[in-house]
């Protein structure tokens, strides 16, 4: 069923309930900096929807580009209503959509590339993604850095809805279907307005869902010469506190969210 709510509102609850675009970019750029002591320029930000990541990257300094690429129309028109049109000139020459798949985008080379929300779990076969991450790996200059997040632990394999309760706004995070074989899986986002209507499967993600040592073994494989695992930290109240160090020992948490970076 087609969803109710406007263009407007999907990309803003969305947005509002799973983005956080500059903390992103200073996650991107700090541990960029921290392995090789220089600032990162150019970023392809790759399933990039509507681009929010790539502009907050051009409006860090006039030295910064981004190219976004991601083969829907749709995310890509309301980025850039949302986000280009802010931007000031400098940064909107720095700033490139690109209509692409990002297995065969003509992005030029660049420092960093990423992949979050995620969206690199729509390849399905080890086969698809070996040639993903080589291709990404191609991509990167001599100095470059690939960041993907995961999710993962023993809960987020159930059946189960997450609520998370924001400002006028409920997100629901619901996982539909997890087959233990294959790892196929299909989550969805509903959402509650503030007037009270729940909006139904808004977004559905077809999936499988890739775990940790399998990423790190198939990026090693894609020629990468490390991966750094993270973790994070603890807000002493059973939940994360948004910040994320290297880490390889660590808790069998009921469900948890991460990164990894992939250096060439
Ligand atoms: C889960 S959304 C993620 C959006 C954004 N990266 C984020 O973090 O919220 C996945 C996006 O990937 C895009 N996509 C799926 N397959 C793609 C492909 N092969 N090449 C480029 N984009 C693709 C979809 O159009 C969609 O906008």
């Amino acid at each position: 069923m087609k969803s109710s709510l406007t263009l407007d509102q999907k990309y803003d609850f969305y947005e509002r309930s799973v983005q956080n675009a500059e903390g992103e970019v200073s996650f991107m750029q700090d541990e960029f900096k921290r392995f090789y002591g220089r600032k990162p320029h150019t970023l392809r930000e790759d399933f990039c929807g509507t681009g929010a990541i790539s502009c907050s990257w051009v409006e860090q300094d006039k030295r910064c580009e981004a190219y976004g690429v991601d083969l829907d129309p749709e995310p890509i028109e309301m980025g850039k209503k949302r986000h280009y049109s802010k931007l000031t000139k400098s940064q909107k020459e720095r700033m490139h959509y690109r209509e692409e798949n990002v297995l065969k985008t003509k992005a030029p080379k660049v420092d960093v590339i990423c992949a979050f929300n995620f969206s690199y779990w729509i390849f399905k076969s080890r086969k698809q993604l070996l040639q993903y991450f080589k291709t990404v790996r191609k991509s990167l200059n001599k100095q470059g850095i690939f960041y993907l997040d995961i999710f993962a632990g023993p809960e987020s394999q159930k059946l189960v809805t997450d609520t998370k309760k924001l400002e006028g706004l409920t997100y629901y995070w619901e996982c539909q279907h997890f087959n233990p074989f294959t790892h196929d899986c299909t989550f969805a986002i509903h959402f509650r307005d503030a007037k009270g209507k729940k909006h139904e499967n808004v977004f559905t993600y077809h999936w499988r869902m890739w775990m940790m040592p399998e990423l790190r073994d198939i990026l090693a494989e894609a020629g990468f010469s490390k991966t750094v695992a993270y973790w994070e930290g603890d807000d002493g109240d059973g939940g994360g506190n948004g910040e994320f160090s290297p880490a390889e020992d660590v808790e069998n948490c009921d469900a948890w969210v991460s990164y990894i970076a992939a250096l060439t």
